[in-house]
Parts: structure tokens; C-alpha cells; sequence
């Protein structure tokens, strides 16, 4: 029925009609979704042909995040312009991405906040805050961030930073249910979106640098009730295993693992599901630490480390795994957005699976199997020359795992190819990356001491990764890249690419108008061509985007949406580059559709420092000793070298640096806790907490000095 064309009254005589005269024995408890959010399994599994409408984190099950629709197209775009803009009100990292179901769009900004909005006009319906303890993000390796909500029947679940995974009514945003999906006192964070399949929400976490256990976990979508939970390495062998996949696991590692943290292996971020098969597919993290001679010494492969897992949805049963790198050692996550799609391979159809992890390899999977059909590098990189298609198994460069000296490893700790969902268009049969070059120094640690809930990485590679004198900085500035790469998984080769100006874009969507859509780090939304990749159009955004874009129809209408405002690892830790670059942090939803014409105000303020340090304090010594507290302890917000990324103040312009007692309380007994500064004094005394004032006053020194 064409609405448009009947008249107002026949359609509500229709309206109260239809319901009656359904044959009620034979519903499904599915056919009668509930109104708002009425997302159910049939509706799911058949999003693909559900044009209008964005209903799960990648639009569909297959993770593609590629639209049918196609009014904005490679002739229509000129025409492109802002419809309405949407305030987040926070000063963090932005990554969602917005559900959009008939009409509405559910979204999230930092924090875990989630915003109900009217997706025609970007009124505010309701808006739901768990109200996080700021100092949570003490385990949190990559801001306050989270990438969006999933949705279901009447209710949208959203996993929240600390931890818990909370069912709101879709239509009030009142609370339904929540649950504490780990244990509250490990250093576990929540920043991914959850996925339903078939009334069971999925949600996994993160944390590994800090020292936890990886799992994904399945919760009722009723009662929040546990279904299943799949560790993703073994525990205390003494303890049991808790199924076979997990006594597999454990004769690939050496040494006592479960006490430096558990292992690590979290799902933070890829899932994908083939309903067909019946299998979701997960994707897993780094080790805990990274640096595989610590935490398994003597060697192994370390499962399921760096791995694809296959499980069946229903119980968490363990199907088959493929481990992109075995006994990683570089924080090498498996975790990277995966993808389904059914492509032509060797002259038959294959079910694949793509994924391109942080390691550098573009991996073609099939999926029922879990045969590698093909890896090819997407970027240049130094630990591995290539995979062998024999063993499956990558091909390593002697001395990568600076077992004895320092390697210049790339891809590094970023990635080639971080969190950012890359998409595939079927029409030009290509995939789009947002691909990070990036190179960092990792040496064994002169010492390793394991602290539990601070980062440890155990490599010497993040101190080095940026060196602490100017002039070798500045020479590490040009290998910093980043670019859009449109790869062609068939030939497993390069087809176009664009250079950005930073290494730390947004992600990618990708339409049947032959369109990618991507926003940059230098504060840019732009479209391309799919197939050639030729810019077409550009929309000032105001601030730095690292969040992909997604596309929905209202009443025959297309708009493309995306959430802006810079942040995440990268924008924390390389505030260097970050001070030189970067926008200042406005985080907005902003929706655009043809024939609109809103601008964005200008924004005239850039958060600076103001230097005014007391005389040097330390000797040579004391400041090495505090240099290596800080990188170790303070990097993680603050930034490498003490500079910071803007989002998080500037140490180097403290007024604390005047004030010892001010210093110790903030810093050791947290007189800052609630606004997101944690206690330190657990891991510093007072003594090397002054070291660490030290080396901030030297650092701004140098700092005043270059400005002036
Ligand atoms: C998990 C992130 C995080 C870590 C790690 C962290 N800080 Fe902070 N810090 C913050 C935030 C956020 C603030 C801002 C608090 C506010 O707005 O009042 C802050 C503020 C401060 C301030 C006050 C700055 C001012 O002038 O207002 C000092 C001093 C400080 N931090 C020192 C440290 C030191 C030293 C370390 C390492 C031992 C450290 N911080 C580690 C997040 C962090």
C-alpha cells in the first residue's frame, strides 16, 4: 500500500482493520513486535532488503555497512547539505554508530550516554546516562568512548564503561533491566556495541593491557539473564577448564599466564553472524601483556589469542577458529570489524569472511570452514614477509619479536587498521579501510613488573615509539600516515586510495549511488566515488571525526548521518601531533539530505597551554626515573612526552607543578577522582610521585622554550 496516494481516513479504518483479521494462532510471539524499535527475528534477518531502515551495528548481520539506496548519488551529490545538527555536550571521543528504525534514531556519544532522536529532525526524545564514575576510564586504554547501541522488540541495550549491559524501553528510555556483566573490581571496560540474535543480546569487553580474562557473553533479552559465556583463553589449568575448546587452548601456552591478568584476548569490537550457518563470529585481542616472552615464556601460539572464532549462537559452543597471529607479541588484535559476503573465488562462489586486523594482512576466510583462502599485506609492514598458504601461518622476519634488540615494528600497537569499520560495496565488489601507517620502537623491558589494573604492555615500545628530542620526533612526523584504501579482496590488491593528513580517520560507508563516505582527522566529511575513488563533495565538520557514517529513508527521502568529535587512542596519547593538527572536540550528530542547506558555526576556540612552570626541580637521575613513571603510569591520558591531546589537560601548564601537597593529593590520593582523575598512590609513593613532577616541570621547560 502506496500511502501516499490514500486517503488519511481509509488508512486509519485500515489501520484498526488489519490487526483483527490477523490469523492469531498462527503468530509467531516475533510478529507482534512492539511499536517503537520493532526489530524482531524476521525483520533481522532480512535487513538487507529493509532499505530504509539501519538496524544493527553494521546494518545488517553481514557487517557489510553497505545501502541499497541510492538518491544521494554521483550526480545528485552536489546537492547534499546539512537537514539538522544534534549537540552531544561532550568533550570525548565520538565512535557510534546511530540505529535507525522507522523514524528514530538511537545513538551514543561518550560516556554511554544514549540520545533517542527524531530522525527527521533530530528532536530529542528521551536521552538515558548510567551516570559512569569518571575514574573508570583509569582502565580504559582509548577514552571514554562507545560505538553504539543494538536494539530489539521495544527495547535498546547499550553496554555501558563499567561494565554493565543495561535494557531501556525504546520508547521512554526508561531502565528495563541492567546486569554487571564482569566482576566490578577487575579492570574490564565496555566500549563496543552489543548485537541480538534471536532474543539473546551479545556483548564482550575489554581490558586486556590491564590485566583481565577475554570473554563474549550472552544475555536473555527479558531478564537479562546469562545464557552462555565463551572465555577466550584458558584459565588456571588447576581450576578446570571449562570446556574442550579451552583445554585445546591451554597447550598452546607456557609459564603461569592466569596471574598476569588472565591472559588477556578480549571482544571489543567485531562480530558478525551468517543465520544461514548459524554461526557468529567473533573476533579476538591482544595478550596480556603484549610482549608474548613474558606472558608465555618459552613460546606458543597462545589461543585464542589474534584469532577469528566461529560459535554457535544458541550455547557459545566453540566451531572452528583462525589465529591471524600466532603468539602475537605486538598487541596485534584480531578484534577489527569482520565481514561477510558471498564472492566469486577460483570460478565458484564462496561464503567468506574479511577481515583486516591490526597486523597488516588482508585476510579472505571461508566461513563455513574456516579455511584461509587467501592473506595479502594492505600496507607495507616489517615483522612478516608473508603468509604461508600452506600452514596458514605468517611468515616472520627474524628478530621482530626484539627478543634481543630493539625492532622497528609496522604495522605498530595501532594498527594498520584499528576499530574504524571498513565497508563493502557488492557493485564495485570492493573494500574500503581506513588504513593507519604507523611505525613504533619495541624492545624488551629493562624490568617488568606486573601491575594489576594499570597498563602493562611489558615492551619498552611506547616509550620509544616517540622519541623524547625534538629533532627525532620530527623526523618520525612523515611516517605517520594515514589514507582510504578501496582493496579488491578477489586479487587481494590495491584498486585507489586517498592520503589524509593524519593517521586517525573515521570509518567507512559505502552505497549503491557508487559513493564511500568518510570523515577525516582534519575536521573534513567527504564522499568518493566507489569505483574510481574521485572526491565529490566536502562538508566542513568542525572538529575531527573518527566515527563512520550510515544512511536511512524517511517517506522516500535518503539522509546520511554521521557523529563527530575527535578522540580514542590516538588523539590521547600523540598530543604532540594532536596540538599541531587538530580541532578542538565538538561532538555532534550531524544529518544531511538533498536540498538542504545548514551551516555549522564557526568554532573560534582551541584549548591551548599556558606555560608557567616553578624552577627545574631533579636531578638526571630523578627525572629518567619519573620519565619512565610517566610513559608507564600518566601517557595514557596526559600524552607521550607529557603532551597532551587537548581532551585531557596539558600537564605541562599545571598549576600543580607549583604545589607538592596539591600534586600528591590529586595525584596519589585522588582529590580529582570525580572528575576522571584516578588515585595513583597505589603505584607511586610519594617519592616517585615527586619524580614524576620533575620530569613534567623539565617537560615544560622545553615546551616554553619551542614556543617561544
Ligand atoms: C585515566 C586517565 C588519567 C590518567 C591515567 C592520569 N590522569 Fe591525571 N587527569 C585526568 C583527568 C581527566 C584530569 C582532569 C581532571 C579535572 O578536570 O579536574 C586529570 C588531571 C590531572 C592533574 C590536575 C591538572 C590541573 O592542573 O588541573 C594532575 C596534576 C594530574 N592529572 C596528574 C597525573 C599524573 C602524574 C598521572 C600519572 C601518575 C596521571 N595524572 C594519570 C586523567 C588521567
Amino acid at each position: 500500500m502506496k500511502s501516499r496516494s490514500a486517503h488519511p481516513l481509509l488508512i486509519l479504518v485500515l489501520v484498526l482493520w488489519l490487526p483483527a483479521c490477523e490469523p492469531s494462532a498462527t503468530v509467531a510471539p516475533d510478529a507482534e513486535p512492539a511499536a517503537v524499535a520493532a526489530v524482531d527475528r524476521q525483520r533481522l534477518r532480512a535487513a538487507e532488503t529493509d532499505t530504509d531502515n539501519w538496524m544493527s551495528y553494521g546494518r545488517t548481520y553481514s557487517e557489510q555497512r553497505y545501502s541499497t539506496l541510492d538518491q544521494i548519488n554521483e550526480e545528485t551529490v552536489t546537492d547534499l547539505g546539512l537537514a539538522w545538527s544534534f549537540d552531544l555536550k561532550t568533550e570525548r571521543g565520538v565512535e557510534a554508530t546511530s540505529i535507525v528504525v522507522d523514524g528514530v534514531m538511537y545513538t551514543t556519544s561518550s560516556w554511554s550516554i544514549v540520545h533517542a532522536l527524531n530522525a527527521r529532525t533530530g528532536n530529542l526524545l528521551w536521552t538515558y546516562d548510567p551516570k559512569v564514575a569518571k575514574d573508570k576510564t583509569r582502565h580504559a586504554c582509548c577514552d571514554a568512548v562507545n560505538r553504539g547501541v543494538a536494539v530489539w522488540r521495544g527495547q535498546v541495550f547499550v553496554g555501558v564503561l563499567d561494565g554493565r549491559l543495561v535494557a531501556l524501553n525504546a520508547a521512554t528510555g526508561a531502565v528495563n533491566w541492567s546486569v554487571a556483566t564482569v566482576d566490578p573490581e577487575l579492570p574490564y571496560t565496555i566500549t563496543g556495541a552489543p548485537r541480538v540474535i534471536d532474543g539473546k543480546v551479545l556483548i564482550g569487553n575489554g581490558g586486556a593491557e590491564y590485566g583481565v580474562r577475554g570473554f563474549i557473553a550472552a544475555y536473555d533479552v527479558n531478564s537479562g539473564q546469562l545464557v552462555w559465556r565463551f572465555y577466550t583463553v584458558p584459565g588456571d589449568p588447576a581450576l578446570g577448564f571449562e570446556n574442550k575448546a579451552m583445554e585445546m587452548a591451554a597447550a598452546t601456552w607456557k609459564g603461569e599466564w592466569w596471574k598476569l591478568g588472565g591472559g588477556g584476548g578480549t571482544v571489543w569490537d567485531a562480530m558478525a553472524y551468517d543465520p544461514e550457518l548459524e554461526l557468529l563470529y567473533i573476533g579476538v585481542g591482544n595478550g596480556t601483556p603484549w610482549n608474548r616472552e613474558i606472558r608465555s615464556p618459552g613460546g606458543g601460539d597462545n589461543l585464542f589469542l589474534s584469532s577469528i572464532v566461529a560459535l554457535r549462537p544458541d550455547t557459545g559452543e566453540y566451531v572452528w577458529h583462525y589465529q591471524t597471529t600466532p603468539g602475537e607479541s605486538w598487541d596485534y588484535t584480531a578484534t577489527q570489524h569482520i565481514i561477510l559476503a558471498d564472492i566469486e573465488w577460483e570460478g565458484k562462489t564462496r561464503k567468506v569472511l574479511m577481515q583486516a586486523p591490526k597486523n597488516g594482512f588482508f585476510y579472505v576466510i571461508d566461513r563455513v570452514s574456516g579455511e584461509l583462502l587467501s592473506a595479502n599485506n594492505y600496507i607495507d609492514i616489517t615483522w612478516a614477509t608473508h603468509v604461508d598458504m600452506d600452514t596458514g601461518r605468517p611468515v616472520e622476519v627474524p628478530g621482530a619479536r626484539y627478543e634481543e634488540k630493539e625492532f622497528l615494528v609496522t604495522p605498530s600497537y595501532l594498527g594498520g587498521h584499528n576499530w574504524h569499520p571498513m565497508s563493502y560495496n557488492p557493485d564495485t565488489g570492493l573494500v574500503y579501510i581506513p588504513v593507519l601507517d604507523f611505525p613504533a620502537n619495541y624492545a624488551q623491558p629493562e624490568h617488568f613488573l606486573y601491575r594489576p589494573g594499570v597498563s602493562n604492555v611489558g615492551t619498552d615500545g611506547i616509550i620509544g615509539s616517540l622519541p623524547d628530542a625534538q629533532s627525532e620526533r620530527e623526523a618520525m612526523r612523515p611516517l605517520m600516515q594515514g589514507r582510504l584504501l578501496a582493496w579488491d579482496p578477489r586479487t587481494q590488491r590495491e584498486v585507489w586510495r586517498v592520503e589524509h593528513k593524519g593517521p586517525w580517520n573515521g570509518g567507512t560507508l559505502t552505497t549503491a549511488g557508487n559513493l564511500v563516505f568518510q570523515g577525516t582527522a582534519d575536521g573534513n566529511f567527504v564522499i568518493f566515488s566507489a569505483d574510481e575513488g574521485k572526491q565529490l563533495w566536502d562538508f566542513p565538520t568542525r572538529t575531527g571525526v573518527v566515527a563512520p557514517a550510515m544512511t536511512y529513508a524517511i517517506d522516500g527521502e535518503q539522509y546520511v548521518s554521521i557523529n563527530v568529535g575527535w578522540g580514542g587512542a590516538y588523539a590521547l596519547v600523540f598530543g604532540e601531533f594532536v596540538q599541531a593538527e587538530s580541532l578542538p572536540n565538538v561532538s555532534r550528530v550531524l544529518t544531511f539530505k538533498l536540498g538542504a542547506s545548514g551551516q555549522l558555526p564557526n568554532v573560534d576556540w582551541k584549548p591551548r597551554v599556558v606555560f608557567n612552570p616553578p624552577p627545574p626541580t631533579g636531578d638526571a637521575t630523578t627525572i629518567r626515573i619519573g620519565y619512565a613513571l610517566y610513559q608507564d603510569i600518566c601517557m595514557g591520558c596526559h600524552g607521550l612526552n607529557a603532551v597532551s591531546g587537548l581532551l585531557i589537560p596539558d600537564l605541562r601548564g599545571s598549576a600543580y607543578l607549583h604545589d607538592a601537597a596539591g600534586w600528591n593529593a590529586v595525584v596519589r590520593e585522588g582529590a580529582l577522582r570525580v572528575n576522571g582523575m584516578a588515585a595513583f598512590g597505589q603505584w607511586l609513593s610519594k617519592e616517585q610521585s615527586e619524580t614524576v613532577r620533575s620530569y613534567v616541570i623539565q617537560q615544560a621547560h622545553r615546551g616554553q622554550k619551542l614556543q617561544q
